[in-house]
């Protein structure tokens, strides 16, 4: 039988894994210039834990989460996102007594039962931030301005930021009736999910994917016309400290967000390459979350960036990473000598330096291939002269000049460049 990755996941190769690594990198670096910790979670949690957290009428709960017993038949579900599980640690170890806001990262890998897509798998990964603590709006602009930096410095060169806010259990109420009973007649008209979302979500029937719902509801009511005069505030607050910080946006009062826990802020970044699912990265303020997995009232606010979208838009956007690091120095060498060979390159390795010598007993002529192969810098041939004298040439790989050092001036050389 021939195995195969199972639907909707897939194996990271060596030559992908580099780039990964520059991305998690960067990641974990730009969260620390803006205080944010790393915390890692279980990859499963209790069932209930998502059906109230991420809600019960949300797609995501309904159709796609995998759900399993474990042997004593306790309910659990493989995550299908990170908030969720962030919060019930927040609440499980009483980090309301740390220092608030509290910040945290993570990285980590989610499962969705979805229907395949370029951009959508089964087994995604997303990196993600949380804040805990604060209900102002420089909380939510703060982590805007951090997605901006990680993908500047990433090397994207545009992004398109979008916000709405929808509103707070005071306010959404009247928007909800508003725009139930805009909806009413057009009801008939609407796909099946819209049709079952009606009563139970209808918010979400703003961004049904399906064009005929689309453009029936052009003209629906905007939740920003029903805000509060706190979510005002609030909302007027995030537009003057992203203009303040130069950071453009733009609003869409239909972005709603599939996920119920959001209050005021929700925003997502999106792409036009990754085609139909052309959200990079989404995120918003979740002021009644912790409350309702009942833990103390917390106001919250975070995102989550599909890893997989955000190297489809690297590539797209033509953001190159070299794929694997290569040897800064190969060590070739004829038989006899490939104990010394591979002592010295333990010797190179310890003092910092990437360096290569046989371990399959190839012969010399396939050492020289290899060496291309891996794109060594420099090589080194290891004889009889070599091994006496303590010293060697080595050769440039780029332009074929030669320099003479000894083996102690060679550490210094590669680890120094000169
Ligand atoms: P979400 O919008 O469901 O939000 O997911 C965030 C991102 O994960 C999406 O924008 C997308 O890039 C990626 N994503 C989602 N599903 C898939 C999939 N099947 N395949 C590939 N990528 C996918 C959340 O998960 C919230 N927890 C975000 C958040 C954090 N809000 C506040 N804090």
């Amino acid at each position: 039988m021939k195995y195969s990755a199972p639907r909707g996941t897939k194996d990271i190769l060596p030559t992908e894994s580099r780039m990964w690594q520059i991305v998690e990198d960067k990641f974990a670096e730009v969260c620390r210039r803006f205080g944010y910790q790393e915390i890692r979670t279980p990859t499963f949690e209790q069932t209930d834990l998502f059906a109230r957290g991420v809600g019960d009428s949300t797609d995501v709960v309904q159709k796609e989460m995998y759900n399993f017993e474990d042997k004593s038949g306790r309910p659990l579900t493989l995550r299908p996102e990170g908030t969720a599980g962030v919060a019930r640690a927040y609440i499980e170890h009483g980090l309301a007594s740390m220092p608030s806001p509290l910040k945290l990262y993570y990285n980590i890998s989610a499962f969705r039962y979805e229907k395949m897509q370029k951009g959508r798998y089964r087994e995604f990964h997303q990196l993600g931030c949380e804040c805990f603590g604060s209900e102002d709006a420089t909380a939510d602009a703060e982590l805007i301005s951090l997605l901006r930096i990680f993908f500047i410095e990433l090397g994207m060169s545009h992004f398109n930021l979008e916000i709405n806010s929808i509103g707070c259990p005071e306010c959404r109420p009247q928007y909800r009736a508003a725009l139930q009973d805009f909806l009413r007649p057009l009801l008939p008209e609407l796909c099946e999910d819209c049709q079952s979302r009606f009563e139970t979500n209808p918010l979400r029937i703003l961004d049904c994917k399906n064009d005929h719902c689309h453009n029936l509801t052009q003209d629906a009511p905007s939740p920003l016309e029903y805000l509060c005069p706190d979510c005002q505030e609030h909302w007027d607050q995030l537009r003057q400290l992203l203009d303040n910080y130069e950071i453009p946006y733009k609003i869409n009062p239909r972005l709603v967000r599939g996920l119920d826990y959001y209050t005021k802020t929700v925003f997502e970044f999106v792409s036009d390459a990754v085609g139909s699912q052309g959200t990079i990265c989404g995120g918003g303020r979740y002021d009644g979350l912790v409350e309702l997995l009942n833990g103390p009232h917390t106001p919250g606010v975070g995102f989550a960036l599909g890893f997989e979208r955000l190297l489809l838009e690297l590539e797209n956007q033509g953001v190159e990473f070299i794929s694997y690091a290569a040897p800064d120095i190969f060590l070739a060498c004829l038989p006899e000598y490939r104990v010394f060979a591979n002592s010295f390159c333990y010797r190179l390795r310890s003092a910092g330096i990437y360096a290569e010598a046989d371990t399959s007993g190839r012969s010399f002529k396939s050492q020289m291939k290899q060496a291309n192969r891996l794109g060594a810098k420099y090589l080194m041939v290891i004889g009889e002269d070599e091994v006496d004298s303590g010293s060697g040439m080595i050769k440039r790989m780029s332009d074929g000049e030669e320099f003479k050092m000894s083996f102690e001036e060679l550490v210094q050389f590669l680890l120094t460049g000169n």
